[in-house]
């Protein structure tokens, strides 16, 4: 028996696709299936002009097979030295979408992050007035902090004051991972935003740790405690139009990521679809899927929903994922969620 699903055509709001023979090789494994994406810029050096932007953004399109159609929506990589007139000048242009705030050393590749966030603040002022959002990874980054409680901290003692000190400022939390996060983000009003991860969706910390430590399972922020998952779960799934898909999928080497000192990020960019409509089935919630993943992305960032659609098909046997896509030498692992799944993008 099949069983079909036909939804508004997605967009991932939080993309890492990198550059040269890696940005190649991911493109199409989400512009098969995805119309827009938000395009992380903590490529190396990062991109933190108008002009690393377009530059970048011509890359991407180059990249893209024809007869794939796919637009990128551009960010900024926010850092102390961020002038004020260049954000202006390309949001007003189309050109850039978003800014995106990594305290410095959080993750990867976000040695140019903010330290000083007073540094920032006639940005902040610039970008508030202007409605541009800002996408903000939310961990502390101080050593004496737990690794699994850097989200939360960060929520009292950066993202709070932030946001309470630039009025009208439209904040993203990207890739939220604990019920903390939920909480702030519903306890808010709707200049605030959360993505979450499909990866988030269906591991828990266990997954990385229990019988050996599994290096395709780590990224940042880390997986947490089952409970913060099952918030998660429930946030993603209610149609709250606060929660919408930014995969995060982020691509490494295989050799970088089994490695003594493993790259943070999950690739899930090729089965993304297809597990979500297993998770949103398992929560009795396919119908807020589209919700999720195709409407509250477009009216958060404030651009039409696609008029394109994509369709889903349930089948008896499970669907064959690669375990890995080839990027020049190397080999990117695709996430692979541990159970079998029967939905597939038909
Ligand atoms: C991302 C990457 O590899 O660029 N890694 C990750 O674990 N998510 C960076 C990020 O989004 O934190
Ligand atoms: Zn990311």
């Amino acid at each position: 028996m099949t069983q079909s699903l036909t939804i508004a055509r997605p967009d991932d709001w939080h993309l890492h696709l990198r550059d040269g023979a890696m940005l190649a090789a991911v493109l199409p494994e989400t512009a098969r299936h995805f119309a827009r994406a938000i395009i992380m810029p903590n490529l190396v050096p990062p991109v933190v002009t108008g002009a690393d932007a377009a530059a970048y953004r011509a890359r991407i399109l180059t990249a893209l097979p024809d007869g794939m159609h796919f637009e990128p929506l551009m960010t900024l990589y926010l850092t102390e030295h961020t002038d004020p007139a260049d954000i202006r000048a390309a949001a007003a242009s189309g050109l850039v979408r978003a800014l995106k705030l990594y305290p410095a050393g959080a993750t990867t590749n976000s040695a140019s992050g903010v330290r000083d966030f007073d540094k920032i603040r006639p940005v902040l002022d610039t970008m508030a007035e202007i409605g541009l959002p800002l996408c903000i990874h939310g961990e502390v980054t101080d050593p004496d902090i737990d690794i699994f409680d850097r989200e939360a901290i960060f929520i009292d003692r950066v993202l709070d004051p932030i946001r309470s000190a630039t009025p009208g400022l439209r904040v993203v939390m990207e890739h939220i991972t604990t019920a903390n996060g939920v909480d702030y983000v519903k306890a808010n009003d709707t200049d605030l935003g959360a993505t979450i991860t499909t990866h988030h969706l269906i591991i828990n910390r266990n997954h990385i740790l229990v019988g050996g430590i599994k290096p395709h399972y780590y990224c940042l922020p880390v997986a947490k405690r089952e409970e913060h998952r099952l918030a998660l779960r429930a946030a993603a799934t209610s149609g709250d139009t606060r929660f919408f898909l930014g995969t995060d999928s982020a691509p490494h080497p295989d050799h970088l990521k089994e490695n003594a000192c493993g790259c943070a990020g999950c690739f899930t960019a090729t089965n993304t679809m297809a597990l979500l409509a297993h998770v949103f089935e398992e929560e009795n919630a396919l119908n807020r899927l589209e919700a999720f993943a195709s409407r509250n992305g477009p009216a958060f960032y404030r651009l039409p929903v696609n008029a394109q659609t994509l369709t889903l098909t349930k089948s008896d046997t499970p669907t064959a994922f690669p375990a890995g896509i080839r990027a020049g030498d190397d080999t990117v692992t695709v996430f692979d969620p541990g159970f079998p799944v029967y939905w597939d993008v038909s």
